[in-house]
């Protein structure tokens, strides 16, 4: 099943709730079982499980060709799955397709907005299509460009407008009819850091607004940032879930990583701390620091500092440190966030420390 996702079927009609959302008023407002599809022999999504609190939000993070458009599509009704069931706002998209596009907005990762109307007109257009009367679409609009600090190009072709202010405009789109679930694929993919950050803001208060948003992301960095829970896909399946601190302990612990002004004791300094840590140290010589895991916490850390202290090693800079969610990944992966699909080995390694 294809075509543009909105209430194009009228305004909304009482429907009936599903009978387990009485049995259970905390269902999630995003729920899949299972999901498969498959493009002849590729397997694009393997048995994916979801399930998305109302009010939450949950990064699904993988690399290029993991599955995540797939998935966002089958969920937001663009498309079917060959196996498995889902539900979105308490239905389920494939028996009930048009109420889930009542409820759901969709940024999909190319932009879909108009460039040749300006920002206002795409609004409009768009509020029109949700059965808006234009009057109301034109203060949904201004309302919409201003949370989105698109007030001053309101009236610029969509066309002209940066990469930032483009993936603003979309997501503005997304929420004209107030969604109850967001679907956003990639929001700020392209996007320079600031654009990035701006953009980050903006679903924070969406966030603090009560949607529930199902994002997709290969920024390790946007997940950890805004999400409540982290999926982690790659290759159709979800190799890992959790918060980000769950997700980093299944690294292992925790990093200790000691600086010392003086180059020339580097190897002593990582000497102490492999002995109190009982872990190989790495040792940058660049940054002057040793590194090494510890399952210790604070008290791991106290012991290197007064080992080091005992023997007079100055200390420029102590720290204990969560590994990365990049460090993650390559833990669980075997390799790097950022390589190409086809060139990823899917054996998983030890993360090299
Ligand atoms: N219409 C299609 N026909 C054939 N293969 C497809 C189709 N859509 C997706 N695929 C394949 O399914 C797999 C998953 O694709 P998908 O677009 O879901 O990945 P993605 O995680 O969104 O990647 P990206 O980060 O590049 O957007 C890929 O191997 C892709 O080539
Ligand atoms: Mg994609």
């Amino acid at each position: 099943m294809d075509g543009p996702v909105g209430p194009l079927t009228g305004p909304m009609a009482p429907t009936p709730t599903p009978a387990r959302s009485t049995h259970m008023p905390t269902s999630p407002a995003i729920e899949a079982l299972g999901l498969v599809k498959r493009y002849g022999d590729k397997v694009a999504l393997g048995g994916v499980d979801l399930a998305v609190p109302k009010g939450t939000v949950t990064a699904v993070l993988g690399p290029n060709g993991a599955g995540k458009t797939t998935a966002v599509r089958i969920l937001s009704t663009l498309s079917e799955a060959d196996e498995g069931s889902a539900t979105v706002a308490g239905f389920d998209v494939a028996t009930h397709p048009t109420e889930v596009r009542r409820r759901i907005g969709l940024a999909a990762q190319d932009a879909t907005v108009d460039p040749l109307l300006t920002g206002h007109e795409n609004l409009v257009m768009i509020g029109e299509l949700h059965q808006l009367p234009r009057r109301e679409a034109k203060v949904r609009s201004t309302e919409l460009l201003g949370q989105f600090t698109l007030s001053d190009a309101r009236d610029k072709l969509a066309g002209a407008y940066s990469g930032g202010m483009r993936r603003r405009l979309d997501l503005a789109a997304t929420l004209v009819a107030r969604p109850e679930v967001l679907f956003l694929d990639e929001p700020t993919t392209g996007l320079d850091p600031r654009a990035r950050s701006e953009l980050w803001t903006v679903l924070e208060t969406l966030v603090d607004s009560g949607v529930t948003i199902l994002l997709t992301t290969q920024y390790l960095e946007e997940a950890d940032r805004l999400a409540d829970d982290i999926v982690v896909v790659d290759h159709g399946s979800v190799i890992a879930r959790g918060d980000a601190r769950q997700l980093k302990r299944q690294v292992g612990g925790d990093n200790i990583g000691v600086t010392i002004p003086d180059l020339s004791r580097l190897d002593e300094v990582a000497a102490i701390v492999g002995r109190v840590t009982g872990c190989d140290p790495i040792t940058d010589r660049a940054a002057r620091t040793v590194t090494a895991p510890t399952s210790g916490g604070v008290a791991g850390l106290a012991d290197v500092a007064n080992a080091l202290a005992a023997e007079g090693h100055e200390v420029e800079d102590l720290s204990l440190r969560q590994p990365t969610l990049d460090e993650v990944f390559l833990t669980l992966t075997g390799s790097a966030m950022t390589a190409d699909d086809d060139l990823a080995d899917p054996v998983p390694q030890e993360v090299a420390r």
